[in-house]
């Protein structure tokens, strides 16, 4: 049965885990995670619940953006294993009903790919349009536009008297979606992995494909849904998978194409309007602002009302490019656990499909190295950049510790033994010294921890309808303190209260909760249901 025309459509109240191999579990010692190590937490997995893992790049790649830059789409990078170790992680997922989400990076490969090393020999090679060049003289460069990692966009190859276009690193060189064999070529190796029981596919930067250079356009493009509807035709529908786009440019109007019920784009999109809200306006993301609270709400709110019935939402706090959501909008000191909780519940009680990031499930926060320790090519980049453009170091090192990617990157914590259970030689990067008191071991088996809570959040998502079908109104919509929302369906209606902040408040909704059912809560026992203690969060329901 193809995609478009199975309406039970499994993934809505699925539960995606996301996973940084890099960083999860090293099975060799070599100090860098690997597949044969998640195969060894596959257990963990079954026990949160989880349907689906969602693998960041373990493609051959150079690694200069950590897999993002892949060489061969069709070979494992010897870092993580190989071919074999990825269908037998593929096989062992499966005896715990958990699906394979790999990561494509379509927009651009690596610079070591054999169709760059070939683009690159003459203008006349057979893989030279490949990727976008245009002609030039050396120093004149096409235009002004810049890379997301700094620098021009731009790189010159004095052999060909040519610039090619890189919207990340120069070894990141874009491929040129206009090119009808560079599509073939991508659909032929997808549909490879398909044939291989890979679960379904996240599709990095997605929204960048169709860029149009000289006009300055990257994201948006004109060409974008004819490409995407040709990918999904020419692939994903001939399977049942989950499919997630990357668009940072989404608009809820946008979001309702890529996410279009008939299938004909892909399942959903991870949008970031949210995730922008605590930077200056019109600046970068390390410009960093307070969360404005009601915004939050309003945005949240829009993404859930204008896709209902007619688009599907992804839900997440973290990945591996954002802060710890602890450390970020909860608070990682007094009231970690408390705050990781409310988060996870105020997220999960919402339409969509959540996202877990490693170690969420745990409260991970965020670290704050010196700058030798960091590891992230961004973070290096952008520190460099600002020191010798005058920037204090204080200024931007506090920026590092907000925002900072390394931050989700650092080893997952599994107990408090040395390197956190991680592995048994060298970190490549440092583990979080917070690891004795934050890991897997002390919360699986306690029934009060956050891993807990995720994991009763995942089994509520799967016993309650409305979660899956329930409208959304936001409550007290100007209240500075909470974030409350009702979800109903024909059958019940659903009330999730949610006090963001560590003061404790009144609790304006005890009436309309009074003749209902609490399902889930992160408090031991309300003793006065008049108040919201620091971070409380309940969801109830009848
Ligand atoms: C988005 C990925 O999530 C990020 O980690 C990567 O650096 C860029 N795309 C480039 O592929």
């Amino acid at each position: 049965m193809t995609n478009t025309e199975n309406n039970a459509k499994w993934w809505k109240n699925a539960v995606v885990y996301q996973i940084y191999p890099r960083s999860f579990q090293d099975s060799n010692g070599d100090g860098i995670g690997d597949l044969r190590g998640i195969i060894r937490r596959m257990d963990y997995l079954g026990k949160l619940g989880i349907d689906a893992i969602w693998l960041s790049p373990v493609c051959k790649s150079p690694q200069e953006d950590n897999g993002y830059d892949i060489s061969d789409y069709q070979d494992i990078d010897p870092m993580f294993g190989n071919v074999d170790d990825m269908e037998a992680l593929i096989a062992e997922a499966k005896k715990y009903n958990i699906r394979i989400i790999m990561d494509l990076v379509l927009n651009h490969t690596s610079d070591k790919h054999r169709w760059f090393e070939e683009a690159k020999k003459s203008k006349d090679n057979p893989y030279h349009d490949y990727y976008v060049w245009r002609d030039g003289r050396e120093g004149v460069l096409p235009n002004d536009m810049k890379g997301v990692f700094g620098g021009s966009a731009w790189e010159w190859v004095p052999e060909l008297n040519q610039y090619y276009f890189h919207q990340f690193l120069p070894q990141q060189p874009d491929l040129n979606w206009e090119n009808p064999q560079v599509r073939k070529e991508i659909y032929d190796m997808i549909l490879w992995w398909m044939d291989k029981g890979v679960g379904g596919f996240r599709l990095d930067v997605i929204d960048q494909i169709a860029k149009e250079p000289d006009q300055g356009i990257t994201n948006n493009g004109p060409r974008l849904h004819e490409f995407i509807r040709e990918l999904s035709r020419e692939t994903f529908q001939k399977g049942d998978l989950i499919t997630v786009g990357e668009a940072w440019g989404a608009t809820p109007e946008i979001a309702k194409l890529y996410s279009n019920p008939d299938g004909s784009e892909f399942s959903m999109v991870f949008q970031f309007e949210h995730i922008g809200l605590d930077q200056q306006e019109g600046k970068e993301k390390w410009d960093l602002a307070p969360l404005p609270f009601i915004k939050l709400k309003k945005i949240l709110t829009r993404w859930q009302t204008e896709l209902h019935g007619c688009g599907w939402n992804s839900l997440f706090w973290n990945n591996h490019d954002l802060p710890r959501i602890v450390s970020r909008w909860g608070n990682d000191g007094e009231y970690r656990v408390e705050s990781a909780k409310m988060l996870a519940i105020l997220l999960h009680g919402m339409q969509g499909t959540p996202y877990i990031y490693q170690g969420e499930e745990l409260g991970m926060t965020n670290v704050q190295y010196d700058i030798e320790d960091y590891r992230d090519v961004e973070i290096l980049n952008m520190y460099k950049e600002r020191t010798e453009a005058g920037y204090a170091r204080e200024d931007v090192m506090r920026s590092i510790h907000a925002k900072g990617r390394d931050n989700a990157r650092t080893p997952m914590q599994w107990d408090d033994t040395e390197n956190a259970g991680f592995t048994e030689g060298t970190p490549w990067i440092k583990v979080n010294s917070n690891y004795q008191e934050i890991n897997a071991k002390s919360q699986v088996n306690d029934p009060d921890s956050i891993f807990n809570c995720y994991k009763k959040l995942i089994q509520l998502r799967k016993e309650y309808d409305i979660f899956v079908e329930g409208d959304f109104t936001l409550l007290l919509e100007e209240d500075e303190n909470i974030f409350a929302y009702q979800r109903k369906n024909d059958k019940q209606t659903m009330l999730v209260i949610c006090n963001f902040f560590d003061q404790t408040i009144k609790m304006p909704l005890e009436e309309k909760c009074s003749d209902m059912k609490m399902l889930i809560g992160n408090y031991d026992k309300i003793e006065d249901a008049s108040i919201l203690r620091p971070y409380e969060a309940r969801i109830y329901v009848k």
